[in-house]
């Protein structure tokens, strides 16, 4: 396991959007373990939800019985899909989803054949493995997929650098064309891609890109799979599903992280006729559990209830836009970008442009010295991600924008 920081912590409480380290030491959490502390720590809501479900004597049951609240939610979330027919199925995990997802698209297209994204990272099975694009997370080149990838998140690139949205999804489409042309045989299952890319450093295609996609993909009945792991739930502000944002709606889509709110579960949303194909039995022990329902229910209740989308955008707006005109006066930030709470500022070597993970360490150890938890990722590992709960208030944005712009002053001082 790679732990964070040169003294790692030791989380031992949380309350509202702040945990308390081993030593007494508090923090405003700006990544919210990885994104799944969705709506920050001690929520009585969640906690009441799963300590109902817990009196009753029953944690598991298995699927061979009816569970209320899995049959509930699986509900909600075909509604919140726009997926026509949509249908649910439940998992434990992200990777767990996304192996769902590829059995589905690869069972109904009859091919082993799958495109998938420059930059990816999609989980550490042996089929997620294999259309994750990113060396450092990459056990494995052996795999049971056909896999080729595509551009869409690397406009960074020096054949992209400078061109419009327009021009680089023109350009992104003819290399798709292409790959069509020459790279595969017959049929192609399905695109799996991630709206806003997680491990990949927040890197994200212009708005449209997937619609221009689909629109080929669409020739050849190649299906689309969104991986909303990271950007599901109104993260993303603008949109509840990350792929909204594109005006696409996508064949299936697979999520976990937040939305148990710590709990694990995982699942996805597929058209009908996709989930209803495969004709083997099949089912997950765990996957859907009742003490996971109560907290995903709960959870989701919660999202919708305190409208947490248009709250992802007021504070994220906040966090961007303070960004952005520190950025101007800080030759170490190469890049600002984000949607909604879900942002992310890459370090560069003010001299040369070149990504700078050993400055991107260093803003790690300076925003934990001022009390604040942030990410660290991207393909060069010099790009600062974060993902506070959607929790997050107006006052607590400023404060962490506050702690920000000082670790990148303190950072840019050093590098000069
Ligand atoms: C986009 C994306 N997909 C899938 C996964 C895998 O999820 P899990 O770790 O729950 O298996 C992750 C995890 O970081 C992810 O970010």
């Amino acid at each position: 396991m790679a732990l964070y920081y040169n003294e790692p912590i030791e989380i031992v409480g949380g309350k509202g959007n702040r945990v308390v380290d081993a030593n007494g030491k508090s923090y405003l959490d700006f990544f919210a373990g990885i994104l799944t502390n969705m709506i920050g720590y001690d929520v009585p809501e969640v906690r009441e939800a799963v300590e109902r479900q817990l009196a009753t004597g029953v944690v598991h049951t298995s699927t061979l019985y009816l569970i209320r609240s899995q049959v509930e939610l699986a509900e909600k979330i075909a509604r919140l899909s726009g997926i026509p027919d949509a249908k649910v199925f439940f998992t434990n995990s992200g990777t767990e989803a996304n192996e769902t997802a590829l059995l589905l698209a690869t069972y109904a297209r009859g091919s082993d054949q799958v495109l998938a994204m420059r930059q990816s990272y999609h989980g550490r099975s042996f089929g997620a493995v294999s259309v994750t694009s990113n060396r450092s997370w990459k056990n494995n080149s052996l795999s049971p997929l056909n896999v080729h990838f595509l551009h869409g998140a690397d406009r960074h690139l020096a054949q992209f650098r400078g061109m419009s949205d327009a021009d680089y999804i023109a350009a992104c489409v003819d290399d798709l064309r292409h790959v069509l042309a020459t790279a595969v045989t017959k049929d192609v299952a399905a695109l799996i891609a991630e709206p806003i890319q997680g491990v990949g450093g927040f890197t994200m295609a212009p708005d449209g890109l997937f619609a221009a996609y689909k629109e080929v993909l669409d020739e050849e009945g190649i299906l689309f799979i969104s991986d909303e792991v990271q950007t599901g739930w109104g993260r993303t502000g603008s949109a509840f599903f990350g792929i909204q944002n594109h005006g696409v709606t996508p064949d299936m889509m697979t999520f976990a992280k937040g939305l148990g709110n710590g709990f694990a579960v995982g699942g996805i949303v597929a058209r009908g006729d996709l989930m209803d194909g495969p004709h083997a039995v099949g089912l997950s022990t765990f996957g859907g559990n009742p003490i996971s329902m109560a907290a995903a229910n709960a959870t989701l209740d919660y999202v919708l209830d305190h409208d947490l989308q248009a709250n992802a955008a007021r504070t994220g707006e906040i966090i961007v836009s303070g960004l952005r005109e520190a950025a101007g006066r800080l030759p170490v930030v190469g890049d600002v970008r984000g949607k909604g709470l879900m942002f992310a500022i890459e370090l560069v070597d003010p001299a040369t442009g070149a990504p700078a993970p050993a400055l991107a360490a260093r803003f790690m150890e300076e925003t934990k010295r001022l009390g604040l938890l942030a990410g660290k990722g991207g393909l060069y590992g010099s790009t600062l991600r974060m993902a506070p709960p959607l929790t997050l208030t107006e006052d607590e944005a400023r404060e962490g924008l506050g702690i920000l712009v000082t670790a990148l002053e303190a950072v840019n001082d050093e590098a000069r």
